[in-house]
């Protein structure tokens, strides 16, 4: 009961109280998690920074994005495969790919306050007077700090049982390319797409959950023939670019940006990101890498194991080159949580101060699709809501609430990002029909019982935002 009251409060202050205008951070950190998306890891003991837990929407809203992307990148493609490779590699599977040596962060400390800082991330001025820009203390020489995190396996703590959690998901899928090929009779182009968890040990995690030590990326190796390698890396860029397009993103904060040679990765010839315009600025949110041939042959070097590609059909062989799509889907949350915010004053549905906060999910993506609301408890309005509750569960994730003004609780679910509301009133039992609310435009229209899962089904098909 307590929870329900303050959820009321909050679906009804929101701006009002917190200042109109955009999204701020703030604002996405407090709506995430008051209603349930991302909460901070450990809370009730301080918190862990750089860790967060996604809560009932948010993990429905991560899901979703997680299979709107699987979709895309396996079931839309004959040639594209799936693969769940473990978080834990041999050790020498880091060295290989060039993760020991050069996956490093350039470090500062301050010997004074103790602060630590990216050397690049602080004013060129606080380098070399070696100044704290925190607090004027001296600062020690920039070192290499690798990002990876180390653990141990087994019961000794030595060198021996070293390993790591991997930085990022792609190795798992070069490891097992032959084994892909072997099994699934794959034939150049063929692409393998993975989600999964990574972890690295990030200096600046600031951004709610824009820059974590523990995350999930979304990644497709596609291996080509050398000399087709930057047609597939043209290719692959437009189709990132459509992804997000059908997605209903605001294609006006989308850009690229191409990596300059300082910012190239050790294994890149060449890399495009698709940057956001967040709160903050624009930043990356995806990147597209051509990796050449350099893991195969590294991995080929490290392992002692031939890896070329043999193609039957023209007696040729070669160690394929790769084109990678490399998304972060915790990344994706957040872009999408900023995408979908929205604050709007609905003065002409009452008085002028009435303002409510709304999150414009797709509705493929919204963690809810239609919620059932009675318009009174009694009279057995109650008992024919959750009956057609129970009828519209089995094709869309549905949520019920009968408590409170109806008017508080359709806010309470624009808030959620529901995009409709089935209304069951008095008429709903003498004829038959419901009130659809599309959260949206607010519109309603009457709608018979027996065409509901037909009309929401067209409605979501059909979805274009306004
Ligand atoms: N396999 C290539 C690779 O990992 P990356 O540019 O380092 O490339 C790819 O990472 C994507 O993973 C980024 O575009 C970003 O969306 C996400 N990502 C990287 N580091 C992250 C972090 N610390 N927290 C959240 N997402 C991160």
């Amino acid at each position: 009961m307590q929870e329900q009251q303050s959820d009321i409060k909050s679906a009804d202050s929101g701006p009002a109280e917190s200042g109109l205008g955009k999204a701020t951070m703030e604002k996405i950190t407090s709506l995430a998690k008051r209603r349930g998306f991302v909460f901070q890891s450990s809370e009730i003991y301080g918190g862990q920074s750089g860790a967060w837990d996604y809560g009932p929407l948010g993990i429905e809203l991560k899901n979703r994005i997680a299979a709107a992307w699987w979709k895309e990148m396996t079931q839309l493609h004959d040639e594209i495969v799936g693969l769940d490779a473990a978080i834990l590699m041999h050790p020498r599977v880091w060295e290989a790919s060039g993760h020991v040596e050069n996956f490093t962060d350039p470090l500062v400390d301050c010997k004074k306050c103790k602060n630590r800082f990216r050397a690049d991330m602080i004013p060129e001025e606080n380098l070399t007077s070696k100044k704290c820009p925190d607090c004027g203390g001296e600062l020690t020489d920039t070192r290499k700090f690798n990002l990876m995190f180390k653990t141990n396996i087994g019961a000794a703590e030595d060198s021996a049982s070293l390993i790591y959690l991997r930085p990022e998901t792609a190795q798992g899928i070069y490891v097992n390319y032959k084994n892909i090929i072997q099994s699934n009779r794959m034939k150049i182009p063929f692409g393998i797409a993975q989600i999964g968890k990574a972890f690295r040990n990030e200096i600046v995690t600031k951004n709610f959950i824009f820059r974590t030590c523990e995350f999930e990326q979304l990644e497709m190796q596609y291996f080509v023939k050398p000399g087709t390698d930057e047609e597939w890396f043209n290719e692959w860029r437009k189709r990132r670019w459509a992804y997000y397009e059908k997605l209903g993103v605001k294609m006006d904060h989308l850009r690229w940006h191409q990596h300059g040679p300082d910012e190239l990765a050790h294994y890149a010839k060449d890399a495009y990101d698709i940057q956001y315009l967040f709160p903050m600025g624009w930043r990356e949110l995806e990147g597209v890498h051509n990796r050449t041939d350099y893991d195969l042959s590294r991995h080929t070097q490290y392992s002692g194991k031939d890896l070329q590609y043999i193609d039957q059909d023209n007696n040729d062989r070669y160690i394929p080159y790769i084109i990678e799509t490399s998304a972060g889907l915790t990344r994706n949350v957040l872009m999408i949580l900023c995408d979908a915010y929205d604050e709007e004053q609905i003065a002409e549905k009452g008085d002028a101060d009435d303002w409510r906060t709304v999150l414009r999910f797709h509705p493929n993506l919204a963690p809810i699709t239609v919620a059932v609301l009675p318009l009174m408890k009694k009279d057995g309005l109650a008992e024919l809501a959750q009956d057609i509750r129970r009828e519209l569960m089995e094709d869309f994730a549905t949520d019920y609430d009968q408590g409170g003004a109806i008017g508080r609780r359709y806010r309470r679910q624009d808030e959620a990002g529901t995009p409709f509301c089935v209304t069951i009133d008095y008429e709903s039992k003498d004829s038959g029909s419901v009130t659809l609310r599309f959260r949206d435009s607010m519109e309603q229209v009457r709608v018979n019982r027996a065409e509901l899962i037909g009309r929401l089904r067209k409605e979501i098909k059909e979805y274009k935002r306004i």
